[in-house]
């Protein structure tokens, strides 16, 4: 949610914030702006709304010269999207950028409108700027300034400030929304994403609540609210912990990322099975270490994708665990306050590792003295900071918003962890684990099946386009991802799409059944095939249109189903679910295509939701 970058040099900096804006503009896309100042202090800045790109031809009015500067993207919480309402906010003496939410800045406004400030913007973070005006003096000094604005302020922020009275200088301040520097020689950066730092530096120091810095080119200060001066080591990273993404040839990052699932699948089996399962590689940060007897509930928590992941994941690990294992919507969880404590392990599933629900929820849960471990795919997140333990998904940067490859590789990082604990447990016999090893091994071909039929799903994607209103249904596994596969089309192609448990339908939604409503039922091998394929039988009976997800050899289905979106038959539940999910996946990117949609950045969302 939102993008924010900082840069303090010598090297002119309007051209590269801007590639650095483009870089964080999956965070949000509502606008985008850029303020420099000059080494005398004058301030000027651009922004505009709507995509990064509309800055391109404003940016020639910004000095070429100047070497401070910062930048934001936008994804509005407070006030509409909009010129004006863009960052950075600018008055005579301050510009400043924010990723957060101010949740008191209702009551801030009004009193300080009562003290005579006026206001330009429907946003909460003018609040923050008419503040620092109101608490600046030369005689108190600008960082007694900002730490007297935030003292007053509730809720998240990641501020970026730049003062025209010291403009070699940035100041940065991290409450609840994530913030890292970068250390360059002669020039320093910050940004709320590491992507926009790679490619200047691999030396990096995380910002931690309640701490600001006072960066200039050649010096990075960090501190408490308080004012104590912390020490942190400086974070080395790897060419590989650091690796961006491109396009290459693909026409969206969606498309690139559903086909990186074959690669993702087969090195997962290459680092933890054909290893010998004894000498596997370390599963995650000290996990092979973890006390497993002393928990007697597991916990799960997630957002979207990352929560019906983790709903597949709960089948295997209550096999596995053999205690309870419930899993809760990051948010819900948080509300509901439920008892937990040093006899439960969470397992927090998040692909950015900064999803503000998530990390309240974690919080919350750390703070009765539960044990986190976070399965994430971005090191060095909050979430895996906060965390005791993490799991890395490895799927490599995900940048198309719709959660493609973070969503598969959640699935077997899940399915390890069942396996591994399993086998500390002693609740896995070591035939059964061979079997199912035998069958994660035959996945990638499964996988290739599946994509090799891109081009048949396309034509048939295609025919549904037009229809406005869908129903997903699944059984067992795959009713999570029948909620996975709605979510992903409502996401991009903006139809409205439900999923429910085959059998809910019964329930209540089988009175939606028509000709004109398409019924996506996602078939299962096994025991759950006749009950489905009942439900199917169900909706036919009343001239239902049914796309069925099913083997193309399936006669039964073929007989039933208008369409059949070919998926081969999978020996394992939990694999089945996770080929199903691709086939799913290239359905709603070819529903999207068809109706020209924003496909990597629809409307109205941003993949990072820091703010709850
Ligand atoms: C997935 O397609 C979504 N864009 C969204 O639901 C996402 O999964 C959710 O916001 C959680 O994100 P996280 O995994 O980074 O925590
Ligand atoms: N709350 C601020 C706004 O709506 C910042 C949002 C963001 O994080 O992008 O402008």
């Amino acid at each position: 949610m939102c993008g924010i970058f900082g840069y303090v040099g010598d090297r002119p900096c309007r051209e590269f914030i801007l590639t650095a804006l483009k870089a964080l503009e999956y965070r949000g896309y509502d606008s985008a702006g850029i303020a420099t100042i000059s080494s005398k202090g004058k301030i000027s800045f651009v922004k505009k709304k709507g995509k990064v790109a509309n800055l391109d031809d404003l940016l020639s009015s910004l000095p070429a010269e100047n070497t401070v500067g910062l930048g934001h993207t936008r994804w509005a919480t407070h006030g509409v999207v909009s010129d004006r309402n863009a960052h950075p906010h600018v008055s005579q003496k301050f510009a400043i950028i924010h990723n957060g939410i101010i949740d008191n800045y209702l009551e801030l406004k009004e009193s300080l409108s009562s003290s005579g400030f006026s206001f330009e913007t429907e946003t909460d973070t003018e609040v923050i700027l008419k503040l620092l005006e109101k608490n600046y003096s030369k005689e108190l000094g600008i960082e007694k300034a900002l730490l007297k604005t935030v003292s007053s302020l509730m809720g998240s922020f990641a501020l970026g400030v730049m003062v025209l009275d010291c403009p070699e200088v940035l100041y940065i301040l991290r409450e609840k929304s994530p913030l890292i520097i970068g250390q360059g020689q002669g020039e320093n950066l910050f940004a709320s994403d590491l992507v926009a730092l790679a490619p200047y530096t691999k030396n990096f120091f995380f910002l931690e609540d309640g701490q600001f810095a006072r960066i200039k080119k050649d010096s990075i200060e960090i501190k408490n609210f308080d004012g104590s001066v912390c020490h942190p080591k400086v974070v080395n990273l790897s060419d590989y912990e650091l690796s961006t993404n491109s396009k290459g040839s693909y026409e969206h990052f969606m498309l690139k990322e559903i086909y990186e699932q074959e690669r993702i699948v087969s090195s997962h089996i290459e680092m933890f099975y054909d290893l010998a399962f004894e000498k596997q590689r370390e599963l995650g940060v000290g996990l092979k270490d973890i006390d497993l007897s002393k928990y007697r509930q597991l916990v799960m928590v997630g957002c979207g994708s990352a929560y019906y992941a983790a709903c597949v994941g709960q089948y295997t690990l209550e096999k596995h665990f053999r205690i309870p294992v419930s899993v809760f919507l990051s948010s819900e969880f948080h509300q509901r306050k439920m008892h937990v404590g040093s006899d439960t392990l969470v397992l927090a599933v998040s692909q950015s590792g900064e999803t503000a629900d998530t990390l309240a929820a974690c919080e919350y849960a750390k703070s009765t003295g539960a044990t986190i471990i976070a399965v994430c795919n971005t090191p060095y997140s909050s979430l895996t900071r906060l965390a005791d333990f993490t799991m890395y998904i490895q799927a490599g940067t995900e940048i198309g918003v719709a959660s493609t490859k973070a969503f598969t590789a959640t699935l077997l990082a899940l399915m390890t962890l069942s396996y591994s604990f399993a086998k500390k447990l002693g609740t896995l016999e070591s035939d059964e684990l061979s079997k199912l090893i035998q069958n994660l091994k035959a996945l990638p071909e499964k996988i290739k099946d599946v994509l090799s039929c891109a081009p048949q799903y396309k034509e048939l994607a295609g025919k549904y386009s037009n229809c406005g209103n869908f129903l997903f249904m699944g059984r067992g596994h795959l009713f999570p991802i029948a909620l996975e596969g709605a979510l992903k089309l409502k996401e991009i192609s903006y139809c409205h799409a439900e999923g429910y448990a085959g059998g809910e339908l019964k329930h209540g939604p089988i009175s939606l059944v028509t000709e004109e409503l398409p019924i996506v039922a996602i078939c299962p091998t096994g025991v759950f095939y006749k009950k489905m394929f009942s439900n199917m039988e169900e909706v036919a009976a009343r001239q239902g249109c049914i796309i069925a997800v099913a083997p193309r050899e399936n006669k039964e289905v073929k007989g039933i189903a208008e369409t059949v979106l070919h998926c081969p038959d999978v020996d394992d539940p939990f694999l089945q679910a996770l080929v199903s999910n691709i086939t799913l996946q290239f359905f709603a990117y070819y529903v999207a295509l068809k109706l020209g949609r924003h496909i990597d950045q629809p409307r109205n969302l941003a993949k990072s939701v820091t703010v709850e």
